[in-house]
């Protein structure tokens, strides 16, 4: 004998020796590391004084039942729960006619085999519990003539057959529930058989399907609710593949669809378009035929063996019952082999920077909002899905595009976008103009058109409330000058847009119209780069009417008459507010006497009005005017 096998039989008698120590002496045959035996007295009656043992296997890794002639004679009770056991065989448990308990709670159990649990003449309590059986039938309780209580509860069948228990005369307590379970018109049988063998259906038996009866104890439903007539419930659909897809010509494609199995005849059908698909072999389309797994769920595949062009559009899969039917659809696009791509592209604008990879004709490609260090308030309120897109037409070019779920990636566009959607009333009217004449101060570093447009449409919302404030049209005013400030190029940009530079010199022109009354027959209003002068004229005595407009300049230098900074002394900017000075009639003489004596030609801007004019508003500011396209306007 050489040395290997040497300790290898040493060994063996170690394990054996160990293994018999922990079984005890009350089993002397079982070596199974995880079992336990235990001496315990019977319940049954009329049997004589004898030692009674319980065996426990529990919490192990079990794959298949004890062999019976293992085990003690005299097992009253035997627990096997937690364990891997999938299939108890037929007579699994032969021979144990003493057995008075079975616990098989929490294990694999899928399949019971005819015949089972025969020979257990004395067994009391049966727990199947937490398996994954789906398919009950009488016959796996064959045998069991002094079965009281019954848990089934915790596996996976969606309905009880009628006559399930008949096997079973000594039955009192069942337990059977379940989430995959269905109260419908197929169970009334169990209140029947319940009130007439006088068996007893505990509290912990409620329902979960269909929704009508969720959560209520079957023990107290009533017969009409037990009804298949509701609208049809599916506890479990699925369809693969759940995703819209993509596909080439010549690929193949499989689908699958799995539904729960209801008892009325389920059968899935496939539809392509709206017509029911067959087997086609000329097309490469294969139906399969539908495979019912463990009594309570259905299955039935299609396979497109070669997709083929006609393959686009919607694949549906029908589970059709009796009593309806339900449908569940993926849209498949097929493309050609040799289909177009669009080109990889880096976009750049004002909503950050974003590289579109090379991306397939028909497809949307989706890029998540580049990172701000801030993300605006607006998209923290809404929690919105922070994506751009952009679609790839079917040519190969790239065609719509969205990138509104984006922030902004300036700070002040980001602003000014979400002070432009807050709501205006007449408390926060005032605060709200001061805010923004505060953001529009620092215009002249403005980049984008967005910012223009945001403040005409802010202005906008301003100007229905001037009646009631004085404080406010000169809030309005400072606004527009402020918007003068901004570069000439993205005005220009915001004009084309949308008239931004048009809208803010309405906004201007409509605070004269809206404060002019009987009361207050002038108005007039100045800031650093627009002048307002209205008045009430009275056409028959109207001769007309001439305003000069200019800057005062400072003493010692050019100064020049626009500053960027909104945060000048006020005593400067005051400085630099537009004067303008109206007479009626033709230039008169001193308005000209005193042009000639400011020596200044810089900052003078004249206007002569004819009588013929009945209303009249002119909004003037000196060259930078020429800006606002419409400035220079006058009704
Ligand atoms: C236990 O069962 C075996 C086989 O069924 C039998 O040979 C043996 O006599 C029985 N022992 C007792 C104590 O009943
Ligand atoms: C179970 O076993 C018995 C005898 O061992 C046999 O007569 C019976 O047909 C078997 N049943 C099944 C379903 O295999
Ligand atoms: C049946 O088994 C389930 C799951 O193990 C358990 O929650 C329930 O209490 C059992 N019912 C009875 C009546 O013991
Ligand atoms: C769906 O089921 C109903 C009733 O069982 C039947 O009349 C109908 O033909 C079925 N539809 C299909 C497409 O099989
Ligand atoms: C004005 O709006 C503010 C905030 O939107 C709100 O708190 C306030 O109650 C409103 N006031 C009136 C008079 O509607
Ligand atoms: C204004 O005066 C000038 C010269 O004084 C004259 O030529 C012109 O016609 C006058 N215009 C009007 C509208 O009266």
């Amino acid at each position: 004998m050489d040395p290997t096998r040497l300790l290898l039989l040493c060994c063996s008698t170690l394990l054996t020796l160990a293994a018999s120590g922990t079984a005890s002496r009350n089993c002397p045959d079982l070596t199974v590391d995880s079992c336990l035996c235990s001496s315990e007295r019977s319940k049954g009656l009329g049997r004589q004084k004898s030692v009674y043992v319980k065996v426990v296997c529990s919490g192990g890794e079990l794959m298949e039942t004890l062999q019976p002639s293992l085990l003690p004679n005299k097992t009253v009770t035997l627990v096997l729960s937690h364990n891997k056991i999938s299939l108890l065989k037929n007579r699994s448990f032969i021979g144990l006619n003493s057995l008075e308990k079975l616990d098989l709670k929490n294990n694999l159990i899928s399949t019971i085999e005819p015949g089972a649990l025969y020979g257990l003449t004395e067994l009391r309590r049966l727990d199947l519990s937490n398996n994954r059986i789906g398919c009950f039938t009488p016959e796996m309780f064959l045998g069991l003539f002094n079965l009281q209580k019954l848990n089934i509860s915790g596996n996976i069948f969606s309905t009880l057959i009628p006559g399930l228990f008949q096997e079973l005369p000594s039955l009192n307590t069942v337990s059977f529930k379940a989430e995959s379970l269905i109260c419908d018109c197929n169970l009334k049988w169990i209140l029947h058989w319940s009130a007439t063998a006088s068996v007893k259906i505990g509290e912990e038996n409620t329902c979960e399907h269909p929704s009508h009866v969720r959560g209520l104890i079957f023990d107290i439903l009533k017969e009409d609710q037990l009804t298949c007539d509701g609208p049809l419930e599916i506890p479990l659909f699925k369809l693969i593949p759940s995703q819209n897809q993509v596909v080439f010509h010549g690929d193949r494609l499989p689908f699958h669809c799995t539904a729960t199995f209801l008892a009325d005849a389920t059968d899935i059908n496939w539809f392509h378009n709206g017509e029911l698909m067959r087997t086609n072999e000329d097309r490469g389309i294969l139906v399969e035929e539908s495979i019912i797994h463990d009594c309570c769920l259905i299955t039935r595949g299609l396979i497109l063996f070669s997709v083929d062009m006609e393959a686009s559009g919607s694949w549906e899969c029908q589970v059709n019952t009796s009593h309806g039917s339900v449908i569940k659809r993926v849209e498949i696009l097929v493309l050609e082999t040799g289909a177009p791509y669009c080109p990889a592209e880096r976009v750049i604008n004002n909503k950050g920077d974003y590289r579109w990879t090379k991306t397939l004709a028909g497809v949307t490609a989706f890029l998540p909002c580049t990172q701000s260090p801030y993300i605006s308030i607006l998209h923290q309120e809404r929690n919105m899905e922070l994506e751009a897109w952009r679609k790839c037409d079917r040519t190969g070019h790239w065609a719509e595009e969205d990138y509104s779920g984006c922030a902004y990636s300036h700070e002040v566009t980001r602003l000014l976008h979400a002070f432009s959607l807050m709501e205006i009333n007449s408390s926060n009217v005032n605060e709200y103009a001061e805010q923004l004449v505060l953001y529009t101060g620092g215009a002249s570093s403005f980049t984008d058109k967005m910012d223009v447009l945001y403040a005409a449409q802010m202005m906008e919302k301003l100007v229905p409330f001037v009646d009631h404030s004085n404080q406010l049209s000169d809030a309005i005013i400072e606004i527009a000058s402020n918007m003068m400030l901004v570069d000439d190029q993205i005005l220009w940009m915001a004009q084309n847009e949308a008239k931004a530079c048009s809208r803010i010199v309405q906004c201007v022109e409509k605070i004269s119209r809206l404060s002019l009354s009987n009361k207050a027959q002038v108005l007039s209003k100045v800031s650093r780069n627009i002048a307002l002068e209205a008045v009430i004229i009275k056409p028959a005595s109207f001769i007309g009417m001439t305003c000069i407009v200019y800057q005062k300049t400072s003493s010692n230098s050019v100064r020049p008459l626009i500053h960027g900074n909104g945060n000048l002394h006020a005593e400067n900017t005051r400085n630099q507010n537009l004067i303008v000075k109206c007479n009626n009639g033709n230039i008169s003489g001193s308005l000209l006497h005193f042009s000639a004596k400011s020596g200044k030609k810089y900052g003078l801007f004249a206007y002569t009005v004819l009588p013929t004019l009945r209303y009249l508003t002119t909004d003037v500011a000196e060259k930078r005017a020429s800006k606002f396209s419409s400035s220079n306007n006058i009704r």
